[in-house]
């Protein structure tokens, strides 16, 4: 359903909302067509004219530092013309509902929308009720996917290792309320990664989590043994409803990358984090800012794939220039 609702009907992105059902070829594009902007962003001017006059509304009805500055400064580079909502001021606070708000959006003549919810499902939804004409872009909805954040962690994964095929990720932390560890599993067992650990005290992984294609551990240094790559992820405070933790020390205690911790990897593995990092919660500053670290990397990173997505979705609409 997802996957048809995400794809024209000859196969091209129309909206991206989840990486589930789409192919390793899809996913490829997106990470060549990102490797063409990259370079980019070195230039001078630090634009094409790919979507011009198109109009793109950053909708984050969830807080946002990275991805929704990343997402302006795609749309930026890209020539489009952007309108950040604030959802905070906006009529969604005198009560008018979801689909209203779009309505009204969709009746200014909106070429895409970039969603980031509370709610599973959200990006869905819109992608279901706008204009054929109207890409919609998954910023992050509830508990259930990231797209963009998996995909700029590929780009930053091949950038450093070359190829999927043989390595070894390790990703450690709250993998139950994590979006992105879901979006970041389906991208790494499409792009051929046979070897996914997920890492965390019972009480962070999904019951289910072995069918997802990975393999789930509780020890550290076991999990981290020969890896390539290591994910850490923040704990999702905001979407726990009881204690799963007996306190932040004792987490960092057993669950936190230290360097110590780290010499269990291979000499060149990369450290990565979707941000935003808890130092001393899930990580040490020290890994945090080390020479294994690529973290601010993936920041930039997220640019050139936003971009990638954006014009990717424009042109399947018969709409980049
Ligand atoms: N990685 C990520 O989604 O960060 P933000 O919440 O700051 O966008």
């Amino acid at each position: 359903m997802t996957r048809h609702l995400q794809l024209t009907e000859s196969g091209k992105l129309k909206h991206f909302l989840t990486i589930e059902g789409l192919s390793k070829p899809l996913l490829t594009e997106i990470l060549d067509t990102a490797e063409s902007f990259v370079d980019m962003s070195e230039h001078q001017v630090k634009k094409v004219p790919l979507l011009r006059g198109k109009t793109i509304i950053n909708l984050f009805f969830e807080n946002s530092t990275r991805t929704r500055t990343t997402f302006e400064l795609a749309a930026t580079r890209l020539s489009a013309d952007v309108l950040n909502m604030n959802i905070a001021t906006s009529a969604t606070s005198k009560g008018e509902s979801l689909l209203d708000t779009i309505r009204n959006l969709e009746a200014m003549q909106v070429d895409m929308f970039v969603v980031r919810h509370a709610l599973s499902g959200a990006a869905h939804f819109i992608a279901q009720q706008t204009a054929p004409h109207i890409s919609v872009i998954n910023a992050g909805d509830g508990q259930h996917a990231h797209p963009t954040q998996a995909m700029l962690d590929m780009f930053t994964i091949r950038q450093h290792k070359k190829q999927f095929e043989g390595l070894k990720v390790a990703i450690v932390g709250d993998i139950l309320h994590s979006r992105v560890a879901r979006s970041q599993i389906l991208a790494l067992n499409t792009l051929g990664v046979t070897d996914v650990r997920v890492i965390a005290p019972k009480t962070l992984l999904p019951a289910d989590v072995t069918s997802m294609g990975v393999t789930a551990l509780h020890d550290m240094n076991e999990g981290l043994n020969d890896v390539d790559v290591v994910i850490m992820l923040r704990l999702q405070k905001e979407r726990m409803n009881s204690a799963f933790l007996p306190s932040e020390s004792e987490y960092f205690r057993c669950f936190g990358l230290s360097e110590a911790k780290l010499k269990h990897a291979k000499s060149d593995v990369i450290v990565m984090h979707p941000g935003p990092i808890n130092r001393g919660v899930e990580i040490a500053s020290s890994v945090a800012d080390g020479s294994h670290s690529v973290i601010l990397q993936q920041v930039s990173n997220g640019i050139a794939v936003r971009m990638a997505v954006m014009s990717m979705a424009m042109q399947s609409q018969g709409g980049a220039a």
